[in-house]
Parts: structure tokens; sequence; C-alpha cells
């Protein structure tokens, strides 16, 4: 029997009004493990309802102490750190991720609690001269209600990340994780009641971004939306949101480059430039999906590429060994799968890795890792974001010239510079138009540092302590002490 799950509004455990439930699927194998409430805009409504009465009446969520906030999330943490290993396998069965990856990701995830926790009683107000008659008091106040719309690649972090800061800000909050992997989103308010968390400060509902993500949007009742997955949605949900003029962080993905100089470690550059794009089925905002490879080394530096989209286990998240797991949805296997039909006119295909043989997989959403080789950079592998384990590789003559292929993109994220020249390394990074720039690794994404992109990869900051500002109002209180 799947297991029914149920939206988490005002402390209890409910159903959607009219009952309606969908379908979430294991990718490994195609089979329905879980169902969850179709919430509708009835549902939604409720909840925010809810989170707006928690935030508003006597103010009492909100003028809890910093102290108390923060201890609710510390304790989170370790509830976190007591239940990693069945969350990270719900985490990994829910979106297909190998198991390793899921326990690095929730690891993280228990992390976040903490450091928003420590941020609740350290979000100091500032006192600006304003002369010998007056006194000006800064304060900051939490923004009051707050969306978070989550997608499918890091079901908790992204969930978490928006939530952690929340509480820490005195916010309340509605949660609608993505209709693909609403399994350990449900498992957040349940830890956060364990760790004391009061009733109606984080409601979830699941369902699909039309029915029971886009109200959220729309609601006056809604203060601000915190918002992760596709480039389109975001736009919209600022088009919509302009009517109530919501505050709104957008984080929307990338098309971000991989720079690989003739002079840097090729070993770990080529090892971390197919890490780039094959970790997570390459289902990263920040994939290095282009590689950029200096023309002297480019014959190499492709064998090795190849050999390593050769050396990747492609199986059941879940199953020891796999280092790749299958995508998300079947939507998600097509769209990717649509894309390497596109690169086969474009483009060399130079690899395309093992699919598994197993016949328990044969209805599992599994795409090989794909090299394509000669890419132009105008061609489309290399202008839109395919989200699937496709690499494209792009051969390049000159520091300057990289730069300027780099930049030529819509998107903004990430970026990744290898070279052993520290002074190349730094006047590259500060030359890329991105939001975040790795040098000689791919990937990290700690708590600590902010996160969110240039151009249409997004608006504002998440993590770091923007992630606690981006839920935070600033008051200016003037205090007239003329004689
Ligand atoms: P999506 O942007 O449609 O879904 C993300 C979230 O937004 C989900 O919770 C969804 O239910 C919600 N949503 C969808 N329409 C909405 C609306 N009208 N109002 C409010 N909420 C809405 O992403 P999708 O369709 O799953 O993936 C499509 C592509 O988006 C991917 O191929 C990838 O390129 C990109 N993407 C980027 C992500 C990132 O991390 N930046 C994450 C997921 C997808
Ligand atoms: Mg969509």
């Amino acid at each position: 029997m799947a297991d029914a799950l149920r939206n988490y509004i005002d402390g209890a455990w409910v159903d959607a009004i009219d009952g309606a439930r969908f379908d979430v699927f294991n990718p490994a194998t195609g089979e329905v493990v879980a169902t969850a409430p179709d919430s509708q805009p009835a549902d939604a409504e409720r909840a925010i309802d809810v989170a707006r009465r928690t935030f508003d009446d006597g103010g009492w969520w909100p003028r809890t102490s910093e102290r108390e906030r923060g201890r609710i999330l510390l304790r989170a943490a370790e509830i976190m750190r007591r239940e990693l290993e069945r969350l990270a396998r719900l985490e990994s069965l829910d979106c297909g991720k190998p198991l390793g990856e899921a326990r690095d990701d929730l690891e993280e995830v228990a992390f976040m609690f903490e450091y928003f926790g420590g941020w609740a009683t350290k979000v100091d107000g500032s006192i600006p001269p304003v002369g010998p008659d007056a006194m000006s008091l800064v304060v900051k106040e939490p923004m009051g209600v707050a969306a978070a719309i989550t997608p499918w690649n890091y079901p908790m972090p992204m969930a978490v990340q928006k939530v952690a800061p929340a509480i820490a800000a005195g916010c309340t909050l509605v949660l609608k994780p993505a209709e693909q992997t609403p399994m350990t989103a449900l498992e957040i308010p349940r830890i956060l009641e364990e760790a004391g968390l009061p009733p109606g400060v984080l409601n979830v509902i699941t369902g699909f971004g039309e029915t029971a993500g886009a109200p959220l949007v729309s609601s006056p009742k809604v203060d601000k939306v915190g918002f992760t997955g596709s480039k389109d949605v975001g736009k919209l949900i600022m088009r919509t949101g302009a009517d109530t003029l919501k505050r709104v962080t957008l984080e929307l993905g990338g098309k971000s480059p991989n720079i690989v100089f003739a002079d840097a470690d090729l070993d770990a550059a080529l090892e971390g430039s197919a890490n780039g794009i094959f970790w997570n089925q390459g289902e990263i905002c920040s994939a290095g999906s282009r590689v950029f490879i200096e023309r002297d080394i480019y014959d190499d530096a492709l064998s090795a590429l190849v050999g390593h989209a050769k050396s990747v286990r492609v199986g059941d998240g879940l199953a020891e060994g796999t280092t790749m797991g299958p995508l998300v949805s079947k939507e998600q296997q097509e769209r990717v799968q649509r894309y390497i039909e596109i690169g086969q006119d474009e483009a060399t295909l130079a690899v395309q890795g093992e699919l598994p043989q197993d016949p328990g997989l044969a209805g599992g959403y599994f795409v090989p890792p794909t090299i394509f080789s000669d890419v132009k950079n105008d061609a489309r592998i290399a202008r839109e974001e395919i989200f699937g384990p496709v690499m494209s590789v792009i051969p390049f003559s000159s520091a300057e010239e990289v730069v300027e292929l780099s930049n030529d993109n819509e998107y903004g994220l990430a970026a990744a510079v290898w070279t052993r020249d520290i002074k190349k390394a730094l006047t590259t990074a500060r030359a890329l138009r991105a939001g975040i720039v790795w040098i000689n690794d791919t990937q990290p994404a700690p708590t600590e540092a902010p996160w969110g992109g240039y151009k249409q990869s997004g608006i504002g900051r998440e993590l770091g302590r923007n992630g606690v500002d981006d839920y935070l109002e600033e008051k200016h209180i003037w205090v007239n002490l003329a004689p």
C-alpha cells in the first residue's frame, strides 16, 4: 500500500478539502510509492489564513523571543541528525538521487537549522547619527507571511533554506513543495513540531503549481514569496506578485560555464568538470553544463571526460554502488531526451554512458551521461538549461575569449575556473557575470555564503546572512529630543 501523505495546517494533518489526491512515483521503477493531497485554491486559502492569523493575532508569534525561535531551530538540527539515515533514504526514493548524495544534502540541512538558529539572536538594528536633538532607531522586523515554493532537485535543502531563516526572522509560512517530491517536505513540520514550533507558524500543502502554488502568489494576505524553479514560472511569479507588490526572491537555474585552462591540475579539473554535470543526474541549477577547454589540451581533455562519462554507474539511487540515479519524472526524462536529439543535429555526440540492465528498473526514468563535443556557444544545447546529465564541450583560445563566451548567455548563476595561475583565476572570476564562482572546485554551496544569480538566474540571495535579511523589513523610528 502506498503511503497516504497529508497536508499540515495549523498543527494538524489534513486531507485536501475535496479529498483529491495525486500519485507520487519512485523514479527508479515508475511505481507509485505514495499519494498526496491535490490541494486546490481553497486549501491554499485555508493555509494562508492560518499563517496570517498566527502572525497578526496579538503578534504573539513574531513577538516570541529571538532566543526561543533560535532554540527551536537548534533542536530541529539535532532531530535531523538523529533521523538522517531514514530521511536520506526517503529523499533518494522521492527524487532518485544516489543515497550518498542525499546523505550529504541532509547533513547540510541539519546545519541550516543550526546556522539560522544562531542568526535568530543576532539580527541587530542600528542607530545612525542624526544630531543632538533627535535619535534614529533602525529596527528589523519580520516581513510577515511568507510563501515558499520549491523544486524537486534538492527537495529538503530548497525548502529548509527558506523555512529556517523565515522562522528565525519571526515570519509565518506556507510551504508548497514540488508535486514530484512532496515526501521529505512533510517531514519538516513534524521535525519542527517536535522541536517546539507552535501550530500555525509553518503550514505545508502539497499539489500542483497552478492550483496550489499560484494562489499563494496572488493572495493579498501573503507578503513575500521565496521561489526556486524554472525561469518561466519565476517570471510569472514576479508578474502576478506585482499586483500586491510582493517581495520576491527567485532562484531560476542557469547554463553555467566550467572553464579549464591548459595550466590547470588536469586530473582534478576534468574529474571536477564531469562531477559538475553528472552529480545529481545533472539536475542542478548551478550545473557546469558548458565546459570550456583551452585548445592546447582539447583532445586529451575530451578523451578524459569521455572516460569519466563511461565510468558513471547509472542505477537505482538506493542501490549500493550507484553514482547516478534516474531523473525525477517521466516528463523530465523526455525533456532531456529531446535535447539529446537536438544536440545530434547541432554538434558531435562524443559519448553516451551505459543505462542500467536490471529488468526491475525498466520502468525507471533513466538517461545516460552524455557529452557533446565541438559545440557552438550559440547552439540550443549550449544556450538552454537542459537539467539533465548532458555536457556541452566548447574549445577556446584565450582568457578574453572564454570570458566573452561565458557571459554570452541570458543566465548568470554560477561558474567554475580551473587554473594554477592565481592572477588568471581571480581576474577571470571578477570578469564573469555570475553570482557564484568556484576556483579549482565545483558545486560547493555552503550555508554560510550567499547563493543566487545575476541576470535571468534570479533576484536576491538565499543562505548566508542575506538569507535572514530576505525575511525582514527595516523600520526607522525617529525620536524628537529637541529641547
Ligand atoms: P517549475 O518551475 O514548473 O516548478 C517549480 C515549482 O514551482 C514547483 O513547486 C511547481 O509546482 C511550482 N509552480 C509551477 N507553476 C507555478 C505557478 N504558476 N505558480 C506558482 N507555482 C508554480 O519547474 P518544472 O516544470 O518542474 O521543471 C522545468 C524546468 O525548470 C527544468 O527542466 C529546469 O530547467 C528548471 N528547473 C530549475 C530549478 C532550479 O533549481 N533553479 C529546479 C527545477 C526546475
Ligand atoms: Mg513546470
